[in-house]
């Protein structure tokens, strides 16, 4: 048996990390990795637990390993770089662009993109599910979301995409980010001063009309650098995690054909299905963290200091919490995971990913209720957030 070894810069290991997690589950539950200095937790429970506790485990100086170690934290700016109570703050305000009745109200719109994009491929014989799909819709919802106008979304998306990428082994990319990261800032400014000016039924207007309580008591308005770098969250996280979860979507749904078979014939299985896709293959399955205090785990003290990840993707396959984890079920009972992460930094997005997925897979099903992936073509992302597919060719 070779050594065990985790990084979440080796593309080998991202490519199927579950046998190697399913060890640091088994061999090494509190893992230490001396090359890149980190800590890491992989049981359920443990994950659950560090999520929860965010006195000790920070996310103040970052949640992405080579974040933390990055000399320029510019970007901590935005709220899931914070810890309360400066981070519960900004949640309140935004947390109303997020409202389930919001969210429900962009049902329409949703499906309007998504079958967009479907009705384009019907009758082609085949398609990429996720370079003409998967990664298309969200940052077209997000974008009708905040008004951003058609002919500009795809090159956010694009930029998005360059600002993750990570070769191998790349810990300090600040190289190659500064100059998209320019562009994408640039853009969203100008996007901002647009608004300010004149005010929309749109997100963006609400944000820039809400009100924040400071420490004081006092009430202001939000500055330009908060805004952007909340408009830079939601165009990172909320686009490409559900673009990786229509990939996994599309991938999995192929190797289970039987369980395809059963959502087709019941589309009420579909939100099930989307929960249990999650568990299976998390997006984004590494959080990192900060420890703030000397800490205990299975008889090791983890230093103040150090850089903890919580592997939120192998908490999906504990076998201590699920029966038969490596089994992709849609009728799973009871399907309770942590790929939204946990806690004070639970997934701002969560009701409109599933809302995209439910709406996506129903959409998909409608109109090919069977496939197959042309494996020799597929091609992965590359990045230490989120994990899954870049190029999903599909044969039907
Ligand atoms: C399948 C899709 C998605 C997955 C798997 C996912 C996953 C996650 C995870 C694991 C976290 C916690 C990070 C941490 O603990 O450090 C998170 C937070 C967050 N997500 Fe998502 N996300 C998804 C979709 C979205 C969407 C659609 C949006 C918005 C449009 C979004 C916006 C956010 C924001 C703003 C936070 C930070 C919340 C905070 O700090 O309080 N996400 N997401």
């Amino acid at each position: 048996m070779p050594d065990l070894y985790y990084d979440p810069y080796d593309y080998e290991i991202d490519a199927a990390p579950h046998p190697t997690w399913r060890r640091m589950r088994d061999e090494a539950p509190l893992y230490r990795n001396e090359r890149y200095d980190f800590w890491a937790l992989s049981r359920f429970q443990d994950v659950l637990d560090a999520s929860i506790d965010h006195e000790t485990y920070s996310s103040a100086r970052g949640t992405v390993l080579e974040i933390i170690r990055s000399p320029q934290r510019a970007h901590l700016q935005s709220m899931i770089f914070m810890d309360p109570p400066e981070h519960d703050r900004l949640r309140g305000l935004v947390s109303r662009a997020f409202s389930p009745r919001r969210i429900a109200g962009l049902e329409p719109e949703v499906r309007k993109i998504v079958c967009h994009y479907l009705d384009a491929q019907v009758g082609s014989g085949g398609f990429d599910f996720v370079a003409d799909f998967g990664a298309k819709v969200p940052m077209m919802v997000i974008s009708s979301m905040l008004g951003i106008p058609e002919g500009d979304r795809d090159q956010i998306r694009q930029w998005m995409d360059q600002l993750l990428h990570r070769e191998p082994g790349e810990t300090h990319p600040e190289a190659h980010l500064t100059e998209i990261g320019a562009k994408t800032f640039s853009y969203f400014a100008g996007y901002v001063a647009e608004r300010r000016k004149a005010p929309r039924d749109d997100m963006m207007t609400d944000l820039l009309q809400a009100e924040l309580e400071t420490s004081s008591g006092e009430k202001r308005r939000l500055t330009d650098k908060e805004l952007l770098a909340f408009l830079m969250l939601l165009a990172g996280a909320g686009n490409e995690t559900v673009a990786r979860l229509l990939g996994f979507a599309g991938a999995t749904f192929a190797e289970y054909p039987e369980q395809r078979a059963n959502v087709v014939a019941r589309s009420a299985l579909i939100p099930n299905a989307i929960e249990e896709l999650l568990r299976y293959e998390a997006p984004s399955p590494v959080q990192a963290r900060t420890v703030m205090r000397d800490v205990h785990w299975y008889g090791t003290t983890v230093a103040r200091d150090s850089v903890i990840l919580l592997l939120t993707g192998s908490a999906g396959r504990d076998e201590r919490q699920y029966p038969d984890p490596d089994r992709f079920d849609v009728e799973r009972s009871n399907v309770r995971h942590l790929s939204f992460g946990y806690g004070t930094h639970f997934c701002l997005g969560a009701a409109l990913a599933r809302l995209e997925g439910r709406v996506a897979l129903e959409e998909v099903f409608a109109r090919f209720p069977e496939w197959e992936v042309d494996w020799d073509r597929v091609e992965r992302v590359h990045t230490s957030t989120v994990r899954g597919y870049a190029k999903l060719p599909i044969l039907f």
